[in-house]
């Protein structure tokens, strides 16, 4: 809450009102009054003009919710903030504050013209499903290249999290280029359920505009964990609802929307061979294989249904955490075969060339005992010439 009235007031600081603004159809614009005079206690009321209808501001420093309306009368920054959503075409158009000092002199009056968004008012609402623990990312659409926003709506405001300023909280974060911007969150939990906004401050005047909204449905997942050692074969098994799609599949990564399919009931001819499934439909349980495995293998696999219809995503039924273990083990346990071998192989070339050494010595000693009495340096034993 705080950091988005700190994001506000950044945004509006020392503003003029705006004269245009521009917004899309079931989104929403927050913009501001500005009033000259000092003497705020002159003011007993602000009344909203619209193209459809009038809505007065009494109170002071606190949020007033009129409907599609929200105004803020700020004394401290002199203003009041309104936040719009407009619902039909009509209430695009002229929009006046009204700044009364009494009932009867004319009262002081900011006007603003509210238009459409051109380009970036098609997808203004939609659905986004993911599952507990998975990653996803949010597509925000918006042509330009202006500072975008992305905040969660807690049924008044709408709470900052990320914004091309502040591209990262931990959780959420956030790409963006001129063809949009996309918000990506790792590690979903229930919690990040709800109501969300993708938005735009543009370039021009002192306002900012929600373009699109978005409802994250978070569905439990179940999470299935093992460690297998490399070269083993693992089984597991999924159980479907009734009216799952009938192409199931597994797929490895992150995210399950963006997820690497690497076998598919339908698809028997794709390239698999590690891979298999079983479907047995009386039982709805899936069963998969993986076989002969390496340490790459390691990583989060799905198991899902798809659908052919486009506007339906895949349903998911479980996810597996595999770890290949092993795999830095054997390659331990192979470098100290190797060496074992190594030293085994010295020791006897060792030995084979000391017995032999020990037997030429012992020969040519006899010869010398024989044949040259008046030696007086006797050759060292092979004991003394191995240490
Ligand atoms: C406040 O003053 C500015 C310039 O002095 C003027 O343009 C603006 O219209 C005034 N606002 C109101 C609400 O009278
Ligand atoms: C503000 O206006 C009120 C009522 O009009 C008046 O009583 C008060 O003296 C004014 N204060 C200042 C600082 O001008
Ligand atoms: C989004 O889901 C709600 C129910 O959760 C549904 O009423 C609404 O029609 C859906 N909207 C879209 C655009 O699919
Ligand atoms: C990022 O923001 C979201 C939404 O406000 C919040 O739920 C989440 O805890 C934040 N992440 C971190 C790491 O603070
Ligand atoms: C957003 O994600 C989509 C789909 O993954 C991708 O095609 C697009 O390039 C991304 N846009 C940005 C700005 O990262
Ligand atoms: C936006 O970024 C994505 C990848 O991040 C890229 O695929 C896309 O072409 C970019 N679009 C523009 C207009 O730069
Ligand atoms: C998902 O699980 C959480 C706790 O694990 C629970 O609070 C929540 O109600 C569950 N949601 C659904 C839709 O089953
Ligand atoms: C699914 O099949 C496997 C064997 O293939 C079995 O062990 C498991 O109990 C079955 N699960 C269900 C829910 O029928």
């Amino acid at each position: 809450m705080k950091s988005f009235l700190l994001l506000v007031f950044l945004l509006m600081e020392g503003s003029e009102a705006p004269s245009k603004l521009k917004g899309c159809l079931n989104g929403w614009i927050e913009f501001i009054c500005g009033y000259n005079n000092t003497n705020i206690t002159k003011y007993h009321t602000i009344d909203v003009v619209t193209p459809r209808e009038s809505l007065r501001s009494t109170q002071r420093d606190e949020w007033e919710n009129k409907g599609r309306w929200f105004l803020y009368h700020d004394t401290t920054n002199q203003h009041l903030r309104v936040i719009i959503k407009p619902q039909q075409q009509e209430d695009f158009g002229k929009q006046q504050c009204q700044f009364h000092t009494d009932s009867v002199s004319t009262p002081e009056i900011t006007e603003l013209e509210l238009d459409t968004e051109d380009d970036n008012c098609q997808h203004t609402t939609f659905n986004h499903t993911t599952y507990t623990t998975a990653q996803t990312t949010i597509l925000c659409t918006d042509k330009g290249n202006r500072v975008r926003f992305f905040c969660k709506d807690n049924g008044f405001i709408c709470e900052d999290i990320l914004s091309t300023t502040v591209k990262s909280n931990g959780s959420f974060s956030l790409t963006d280029n001129n063809s949009g911007f996309n918000i990506s969150i790792s590690d979903v939990s229930s919690q990040d359920a709800g109501v969300y906004w993708c938005g735009v401050k543009p370039n021009q005047g002192n306002y900012r505009a929600a373009l699109q909204r978005i409802q994250l449905e978070v569905q439990n997942i179940s999470v299935i964990k093992r460690s297998s050692a490399v070269g083993q074969t693992l089984t597991y098994w999924c159980s479907y609802p009734e009216d799952a799609p009938v192409n199931k599949f597994i797929c490895k990564g992150e995210d399950p929307y963006v997820c690497e399919q690497l076998v598919n009931i339908l698809k028997p001819n794709m390239k698999t061979g590690k891979l298999s499934i079983e479907d047995d439909r009386e039982e709805r349980n899936i069963t998969v294989t993986v076989r002969n495995l390496i340490a790459e293998d390691t990583g989060t696999y799905w198991c899902g249904a798809g659908t052919s219809d486009e506007k339906r995503r895949n349903q998911l039924f479980n996810k597996l955490l595999l770890t290949v273990a092993g795999s830095q083990l054997a390659a331990v346990t192979a470098t100290v075969v190797r060496v074992a071998a190594l030293v085994v192989v010295n020791i006897l070339i060792l030995f084979y060339t000391c017995s032999k050494i020990r037997r030429n010595r012992r020969e040519k000693q006899k010869s010398w005992d024989r044949g040259y009495a008046e030696v007086q340096d006797p050759p060292r034993r092979p004991s003394q010439e191995l240490q």
